[in-house]
């Protein structure tokens, strides 16, 4: 599918229309208005309707053919035309390397992060849980909260550290950026590129998520080995918004994230004006519920590698700067197995978040909007209840359902920043779900009682 699909003549321009192009990392093609495409080349003497052509680079130029991401846009003005940025409060927003803290060595959970009291966009709600690596090195990630309670109206983001991944828990958004709509809920992530301008819109009074921020390689599918060519998420459920643009000459605010500080300028038009683009750096959606789960059929369970939706390599082979990775509903059938993620310490740090249900290593404690924090090599597992039932229940087929968590992992140790350690809904207790764990060790005894 390209996005050029016959329309009738007379359609109307779709500047707020709502349209997807399917498939991940394709080489779209779209135009809100027929003939704003050039053809045969990227940037005729002339572009097409009066537009400028401009091209947006989100990979090296000579990055390899198949990891090499850039678009090209025809817009009613250059991007380049804006005044100076001035720095203004970033608010609860930072970036990696965290300083002014003592990385410590213990497991954190918080309760769900509380909506703030007044008004808030997406930008000014942004909280930072936690990060690592160094946006000026390129490489990590930072790990944000939002927590938003209005719309941004005349107010525009542009990230230039990373591309955000957006895990909306509650409250559906409308993210209208420069190559399009997307509108997602819960049950679905978005992609944001980095350097793409957008604007925020709740459809719901408020909407709570979690973002993940990848400064290193950009996120794609995880390669699959021998499962095959098909199955975890599958490329053409992933969803890119057709082009629209906002036709708008009127003041604004442009926001920048840049190098973890926010500066604005003042614009006297919309950002969002592409009428027409073409290539495979672009946003796109997926719907978490269409990722295909594969799981033991014998005994133990796989790696929860195997729940991999998006990579962003490191130049460690096999070691990913970043990977998200969900629970989601899945039959549980393996013979003799304990059934729950086990017992593990990890050289990878995971952050984990929960959008709905009951996670299965945990049976209380976890809660949707809340987040767990285990960092390399820190001790865990399922919980004290967890480990009594899932030891002793009759293995018959089983369904996990009604429930989706996921996990942010990466190979280097989460740094949680301080407002995240001083926050009220960092539990203090959260040890305690393996305190009552009891010894069941008899020495020189066997299963059977044979000694
Ligand atoms: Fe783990």
């Amino acid at each position: 599918m390209t996005g050029l699909e016959e329309r009738p003549a007379n359609l109307e321009p779709r500047a707020a229309g709502l349209d997807y192009l399917p498939g991940f990392g394709n080489q779209h093609v779209t135009e809100a208005v027929p003939g704003a495409l050039p053809h045969g080349g990227n940037s005729p003497q002339q572009a097409p309707l009066g537009l400028y052509a401009e091209q947006i680079s989100g990979t090296a130029f000579t990055a390899p053919r198949q990891h090499n991401r850039r678009s090209w846009v025809y817009r009613i003005r250059p991007s380049a035309k804006h005044p100076r940025f001035r720095q203004v409060d970033g608010g609860m927003m930072t970036a990696s390397p965290i300083l002014n803290t003592a990385p410590e060595p213990n497991r954190l959970r918080w309760d769900a992060f509380p909506l703030p009291g007044e008004p808030r966009t997406f930008v000014e709600s942004l909280f930072t849980v936690g990060g690592t690596g160094d946006v000026r090195r390129q490489n990590g990630v930072a790990i944000h909260m939002y927590l938003a309670t209005r719309s941004m109206d005349r107010e525009y983001f542009v990230n230039a550290d990373g591309e955000m991944l957006l895990v909306p828990e509650s409250g559906r958004l409308r993210i209208a950026t420069e190559l399009g709509v997307l509108e997602v809920e819960q049950g679905e992530i978005a992609v944001i590129p980095r350097g793409i301008r957008c604007k925020v819109e709740l459809l719901d009074k408020a909407a709570r998520g979690y973002v993940l921020e990848n400064y290193g390689d950009l996120l794609r599918l995880p390669e699959l080995g021998p499962i095959g060519a098909n199955g975890l998420a599958n490329p053409r459920d992933f969803l890119s918004p057709a082009a629209a643009f906002e036709d708008r000459d009127e003041d604004v605010v442009v926001y920048q994230k840049y190098l973890g500080n926010l500066w604005a300028a003042d614009y006297d038009h919309s950002p969002l004006d592409v009428v027409a683009w073409h290539g495979n750096y672009a946003p796109y959606k997926y719907d978490l519920r269409k990722f295909m789960v594969i799981g033991t059929v014998s005994f133990d369970h796989p790696d929860p590698s195997i729940y991999t939706v998006l990579s962003s390599p490191s130049p460690q082979e096999g070691t990913a700067n970043a990977d998200f990775v969900i629970f989601a509903p899945r039959w549980l059938v393996g013979e003799n197995t304990f059934r729950p993620p086990w017992f593990h310490r990890n050289v990878m740090s995971e952050f984990m978040g929960l959008l709905w249900g009951v996670y299965d290593a945990k049976a209380e404690g976890f809660v949707p909007g809340g987040a767990s924090l285990h960092n390399c090599f820190t001790s865990h597992g399922p919980d004290e209840e967890t480990y009594a039932r899932a030891s002793s229940v009759e293995l018959a087929p089983h369904k996990v359902d009604g429930t989706m968590a996921f996990m942010f992992e990466t190979r280097l140790p989460i740094v949680p920043t301080p407002q995240a350690m001083a926050a009220a809904n960092l539990q203090p207790d959260y040890d305690d779900v393996w305190r009552g764990i009891q010894r069941h060790f008899r020495a020189g005894t066997r299963a059977g009682g044979e000694v």
